[in-house]
């Protein structure tokens, strides 16, 4: 069973996600993650980000792995790195790119079959374009001011002023929703789920309800 959790950043995706695979003993894929790994690697490579082409090459032999919730890059452990404002700032850029998308979606993609064709992926087109056929699809929303409360909480915004965060939020937003390849956008056959007024486990009991009927339906 694949289970699909799209949504704008800040909105509790990985709390949720993680929640539900450990209910469900699932493995956990966050894609974001993913992409981050990729922008990590061309900020090193120092090529110029908007340059398609030239991240494209940055890419050409890194190796990104998830393994036990760590990501590696070529084997180096930059779970932590990833989350750096520089990162966070140049990520939008990075994972617009067509090509990018595609060697990173089949990365994903590989990783799910490798860890036996279930799992729950968080991201932002995983419902549309990654897993179109996932047994359940959830889109998870908030309203912008609750989204960026919560982002302030995460170790990833320590000791940086809120309002910096909530641009930062609002920017990569727009970024993600307006770009040409797959905009981050609910497939339309996604549950959406406002979570601007729920706690994580009323989030996580409503997509529990929806993973049984999923799980009704295929028995049927
Ligand atoms: O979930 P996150 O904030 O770690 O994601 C980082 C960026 O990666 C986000 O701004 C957009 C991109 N992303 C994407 O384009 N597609 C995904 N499935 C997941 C993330």
């Amino acid at each position: 069973m694949v289970i699909a959790i799209d949504g704008p950043g800040g909105v509790g995706k990985s709390t949720v996600s993680r929640r539900v695979a450990a209910l469900m003993s699932l493995p956990h894929l966050d894609t974001g993650a993913t992409y981050r790994a990729a922008t990590l690697r061309a900020l090193e490579a120092g090529v110029p980000l908007d340059d398609e082409d030239a991240v494209v090459e940055a890419l050409r032999d890194a190796t990104i792995e998830i393994v036990g919730g760590r990501v590696l890059l070529d084997g180096r452990d930059v779970t932590a790195a990833i989350r750096a404002p520089e990162v966070t700032a140049a990520v939008s850029t990075v994972s617009a790119h067509p090509r990018v998308r595609e060697r990173i979606v089949a990365l994903q993609r590989r990783w799910v079959a490798d860890h036996g064709g279930s799992a729950v992926v968080e991201g932002r087109d995983i419902g549309t374009v990654v897993f179109p056929d996932a047994d359940v699809k959830v889109f998870l929303d908030a309203r912008p001011e609750v989204r960026a409360a919560r982002r302030a909480g995460d170790a990833e915004a320590a000791g940086r002023p809120p309002e910096e965060i909530v641009g930062e939020l609002v920017a990569r937003d727009r970024a993600d929703s307006t770009r040409e390849v797959s905009p981050l956008q609910p497939a339309p056959d996604a549950v959406i789920v406002d979570t601007s007024d729920l706690g994580i486990d009323a989030v996580v009991d409503r997509i529990m309800q929806l993973v049984a009927r999923a799980q009704d339906r295929a028995r049927s």
